[in-house]
């Protein structure tokens, strides 16, 4: 069978590095005898190694010696020849030229990509907002700027239309509260978002139950996306119990579920990610599953007044409810939550205090 040259130079290559290694009478003999014809030991080693032999060099004070791979040190010496035609001898089997490293793939950090901007304004129960949390709030979104903004339900709080019984002396008229509630959603309008969102609540559908059950005629004209000029002004508007879609994250006011685990509950129903409002608790809480899927659910405060919502014991409102707003950051459709706490008449946002003074 014809060789190729390459094949036939490498044979002679074998040839003299052989005559070398079994010429010497040690190690280190064999070392200077390689030395003599341009070989090193390792160079040896390597062109054996494609052979399927093995030099030993662990034998100092005696002459090196050829094995097989994985055999003990030796009680003789193997002196097979090399098969002519071993498939190993048919393509290249040393380099000669030393190995190029490849080139380090580069690290870089990219710290201005542009992610979208979300303005989470939780249950405000207008005309019983607290105008201080209303305030930080304000100041925390010019700050932010966002390029959206959703209104998570119970912006107004209807109490004249509620069944609770009632104070006279809180309430206040529906045309006050509707004006009242206007001028917030100007504000919010105000902050130059292109996408607008307004999340119906359950206290946003007492004006619709009340009508429905004492004054059905005038259910048509008392319209509350048509009373707050939401479509005039841009807002899009998600009924009671329906949810909102910003990419993979679900947005409703919410989903039957009470309490601290709420969020969660509804994440595991939507099996997806998903911010609440109603429950006036914050928190942003991430799950997962084995699959490596990541989700989040939050709940983000609420901007009412304490003493107004009377409806609840005061120890409750005062341990479980929290002041705050929520911001989110689009990167896809991933949407990355963070829950904002307003304590002290002030909030942290983007590494700043923001602070009502008074
Ligand atoms: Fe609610
Ligand atoms: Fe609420």
């Amino acid at each position: 069978m014809a060789t190729s040259p390459r094949t036939e130079a490498q044979l002679e290559r074998l040839a003299r590095l052989r005559d070398a290694v079994r010429s010497s009478s040690s190690y280190h003999d064999a070392v200077s005898r390689l030395a003599a014809i341009g070989e090193d030991w390792e160079r040896a080693r390597k062109v054996y190694r494609r052979l399927g032999l093995r030099i030993r060099d662990d034998l100092n004070s005696g002459p090196p010696y050829e094995t097989r791979p994985n055999s003990q040190p030796p009680v003789e010496i193997i002196h097979d020849e090399p098969p002519e035609t071993l498939p190993s001898l048919q393509i290249p089997v040393y380099c000669e030229e030393p190995a190029t490293p490849a080139p380090a793939p580069a690290i870089g950090w990219t710290v201005e990509e542009p992610v979208e901007r979300i303005l989470f304004v939780p249950d405000t129960h207008v005309p019983f907002h607290d105008p201080v949390a209303w305030g930080v709030m304000m100041q925390s979104a010019k700050r932010l700027k966002p390029h959206r903004v959703v209104v998570l339900g119970d912006f107004l709080d209807f109490f004249q239309c509620s069944d609770h019984e009632k104070d006279p002396r809180r309430c206040t008229s529906v045309k006050s509260d509707v004006e009242e509630a206007k001028a917030l959603l100007g504000q919010l309008a105000g902050l130059g978002a292109e996408h607008l969102h307004f999340i119906e609540g359950n206290h946003e559908k007492r004006l619709r139950r009340y009508l429905m059950t004492r004054a059905p005629a005038l259910l048509e004209s008392m319209d509350l996306p048509a009373m707050l000029g939401l479509r005039e002004a841009g807002w899009t508007w998600t009924p009671y119990h329906e949810h909102l879609r910003i990419g993979e994250l679900h947005v409703t006011h919410d989903t039957g579920h009470a309490g601290a685990t709420a969020a969660q509950r509804s994440s595991a129903d939507f099996m997806g990610s998903v911010v609440l409002g109603h429950t006036h608790r914050i928190g942003v809480h991430a799950f997962g599953n084995a699959h490596g899927q990541r989700f989040l659910s939050a709940m983000f405060g609420w901007l009412g007044s304490v003493p107004d919502a009377d409806y609840l014991p005061l120890v409750k409102r005062m341990k479980d409810w929290s002041h705050g707003f929520g911001i989110g950051y689009r990167i896809g459709d991933r949407v990355e939550l963070r829950a904002v706490p307003i304590v002290d008449r002030a909030a942290v946002v983007d590494g700043a205090v923001v602070r009502v003074a008074g």
